[in-house]
């Protein structure tokens, strides 16, 4: 099978990876790639967003399968205009993708499924939580608990224009579920952790996520499949109702509280940097699964879970998420996989052949295990071969569950 993955982070570069070993594919391509993605497969310089340059290389290199990486050229409609034209994708179409796209249709889809997920406020008032309603990489959520944090990111809300949802705000850990999805059926990933906060201690604001691990302990087969059946099948199932049917990656980002797991957002692809922890553990061919999902048939499909645990821990620059870093040299990647781990480019360039800085978050660092502790033990070990200015990175990247802490779907 020849694929065209499109995309350029690191979550693109675990796809590749992880395709790289499927025994159905015969030549790999992405759009635009990365130095990472270059190492297994043929790059091409063609933007995510580039619908009718990604249709054009398509058929030019024969492309049995698209598969699409990040969610503004999903929500932009990129996998609509490669569909319409005959080409096989992995990746929702814009229809479906408003998911993401839009906080309110995705909130008036969770109640008309009966998703349980955060009530939505007349006003905005204090404790609260206050979203921008489109996609804002990130920036968009404000966690309000003080009327001066209200006040803060109304302010900041104001400046990015648009709509604005308000919700009750939810306590407890977050995690991360993705499931490859046919239109009608789901097929679970294993479950993940996401460290957002910039700092150690989940202080600072948030970011992409700064690090990630799997799978989450407590969150296993049997509650893998109630989540699945409670927010995922139902969600699935509301999208074909309004002609949308989903096909592509549906991520829901829950939270665990007290009164049960709720939903805090439902993305419409891979999560990154969970991808980076979650695709090295899963058994089986990925790209037969997501080529089963691009036409409907995923019924029959099963992927297994590697036996132990990944961590990743994201390399970022000095400024991120403010700001990101170009052109500085990066040491040590060759040495940290020689440590033992797999070292994924979320944000890199080439000058020459020399590898430097290009983005916020500049490579993760994926430790394989048996136990969390010791997947962990080999991504710190591994981060500190690699070394570029004004690297930074949090120190506690699944620190609690390396340390036996669990969790559960409900209280006991
Ligand atoms: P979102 O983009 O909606 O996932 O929000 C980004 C982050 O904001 C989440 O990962 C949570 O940490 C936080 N967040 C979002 N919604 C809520 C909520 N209703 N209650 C508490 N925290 C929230
Ligand atoms: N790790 C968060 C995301 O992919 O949205």
């Amino acid at each position: 099978m020849r694929v065209l993955l499109v995309g350029s982070g690191g979550r693109e570069h675990a796809l590749a990876w992880k395709l790289a070993q499927a025994p159905s594919l015969t030549d790999l391509h992405a759009a635009p790639g990365s130095p990472g993605i270059a190492r297994l497969g043929e790059c091409h310089p063609i933007r995510a967003e580039d619908a009718e340059g990604l249709l054009a290389l398509a058929h030019e290199l024969d492309i049995d399968l698209v598969v699409v990486g990040p969610e503004a050229p999903l929500v932009a409609g990129v996998a609509d205009v490669l569909r319409h034209a005959g080409t096989a994708v992995f990746g929702p179409s814009a229809a479906a993708a408003a998911i993401e796209g839009s906080k309110s249709f995705a909130k008036e889809v969770m109640t008309a499924a009966g998703v349980p997920s955060a009530v939505q406020l007349p006003i905005a008032r204090p404790p609260c939580v206050v979203k921008a309603d489109g996609i804002a990489a990130g920036k968009g959520v404000h966690v309000c608990r003080t009327q001066s944090e209200l006040d803060a990111a109304l302010v900041a809300m104001n400046a990015l224009g648009g709509r604005v949802v308000v919700e009750e705000l939810l306590e407890g850990p977050e995690v991360s579920l993705l499931a490859i999805c046919d239109g009608r059926e789901a097929l679970p990933l294993v479950s993940a952790q996401d460290f957002k906060r910039a700092f150690d201690g989940d202080e600072g604001p948030n970011t992409g996520g700064m690090g990630a691990y799997a799978p989450v302990p407590g969150l296993g087969e049997p509650e893998i499949e109630e989540l699945l059946a409670t927010l995922h099948r139902p969600v699935l199932a509301e999208l074909a109702r309004r002609g949308a049917p989903f096909i592509g990656l549906l991520y829901a980002g829950l939270m665990l509280t007290a009164d049960g797991p709720r939903v805090l957002e439902f993305n419409c692809r891979f999560g990154d940097p969970e991808t980076q922890s979650v695709a090295p553990l899963i058994e089986g061919d990925l790209l037969q699964a997501l080529a089963a999902a691009s036409v409907g048939e995923l019924g029959g499909v099963a992927l297994g879970t590697t036996p132990g645990a990944a961590v990743t821990v994201i390399l970022a620059a000095a400024g991120y998420p403010a700001e990101g870093d170009r052109g500085s040299p990066i040491a040590g990647v060759g040495d940290a996989e020689s440590a033992g781990a797999l070292v994924f480019h979320a944000g890199t360039a080439l000058h020459g052949d020399r590898l430097v800085t290009n983005g916020g978050r500049i490579l993760g660092v994926t430790g394989l295990g048996e136990t969390i502790s010791a997947a962990r033990a080999v991504a710190y070990t591994a981060a500190d071969c690699i070394e570029f200015d004004g690297a930074r990175r949090r120190e506690d990247i699944a620190l609690a569950a390396a340390e036996g802490r669990t969790f559960a779907l409900h209280d006991e």
